[in-house]
């Protein structure tokens, strides 16, 4: 039986990365994908992917930086879908301009806020009021390791994933009464075209850290599969939980 038989799971960041993986897994178990992705041509890619494979998309274009470009997401999703089972805030990333606090530009501290924190609280406001109303979801946040131990050259980055997993451990205690459950997973390096960019750009930055993952670097499936056990009736009884993917980094 697949996991996800009639879900719909509103996906943001879908159009590429480990988003565009946990699209496709979703949609092969049997979810109907909504892909809340910035990028058109990256989106609209992934929908026909999804389709080609047999499986349901549809891509919503959403900014998930502006509250209006959410709500309006949300609101056509439900539109669209019928309601919002699933909730994957998954738009998010560092960029080569970060670095320790002292040096890095505080615009970039403010562009990792904005993207990685407010995207994924505003669309837990929009889409967890959808989800109570039907009775119930899930919601998987995009955390990272680095918000787990510490590790140098990302400040900015750091403190915006930080308050994510502390988002999802409140989020999950404020909603269990509408059986809705908030887990975060939080990956080390992931192996997407935007980290083998930063592996050029700060290569000394992205060894050092992958150097502590005892078992490699990590693939986009290997998150999304944590991500689709976190979202589906697998993971049941688990809530406010950060789930660390990282090849062993945050117990080495
Ligand atoms: N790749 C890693 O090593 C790694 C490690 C830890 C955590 N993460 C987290 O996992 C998530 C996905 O990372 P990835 O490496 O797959 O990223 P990616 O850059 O490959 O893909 C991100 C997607 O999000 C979209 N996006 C960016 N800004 C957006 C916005 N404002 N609104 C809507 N969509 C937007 C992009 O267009 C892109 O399609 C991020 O939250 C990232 O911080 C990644």
């Amino acid at each position: 039986m697949a996991k996800l038989t009639d879900k719909v799971a509103f996906i943001t960041g879908a159009g590429a990365g480990i988003g565009r993986a946990a699209a496709e897994l979703f949609a092969s178990e049997g979810a109907t994908v909504v892909i809340a992705e910035f990028n058109e041509a990256n989106g609209r890619d992934t929908e026909k992917a999804i389709r080609a494979a047999g499986g349901k998309a549809h891509f919503i274009q959403t900014d998930v930086t502006s509250e209006e470009s959410v709500k309006s997401a949300v609101a056509k999703a439900v539109q669209v879908a019928g309601r919002i089972d699933v909730l994957y805030n998954n738009a998010g990333g560092s960029t080569s301009v970060d670095g320790p606090v002292t040096t890095c530009p505080t615009d970039e501290f403010w562009r990792a806020i904005k993207v990685d924190l407010f995207g994924t609280w505003i669309t837990c406001k929009y889409g967890i009021a959808e989800m109570i109303k039907t009775g119930g979801g899930t919601v998987v946040n995009s955390s990272s390791v680095f918000a787990l131990v510490g590790t140098r050259n990302k400040d900015a980055y750091t403190p915006a994933k930080g308050a994510v997993a502390a988002i999802t451990r409140s989020m999950a205690v404020e909603f269990a009464e509408h059986k809705i459950r908030v887990n975060a997973v939080a990956p080390a390096v992931t192996v997407t075209e935007r980290v083998r960019g930063l592996m050029q750009s700060q290569p000394d930055v992205i060894r050092k850290t992958a150097e502590r993952q005892m078992l490699g670097l990590v693939e986009p499936i290997d998150v999304a599969r944590t991500a689709l056990y976190l979202a589906c009736d697998d993971s049941r009884t688990i809530t406010g939980q950060v789930i660390a993917i990282d090849g062993g980094m945050s117990i080495n």
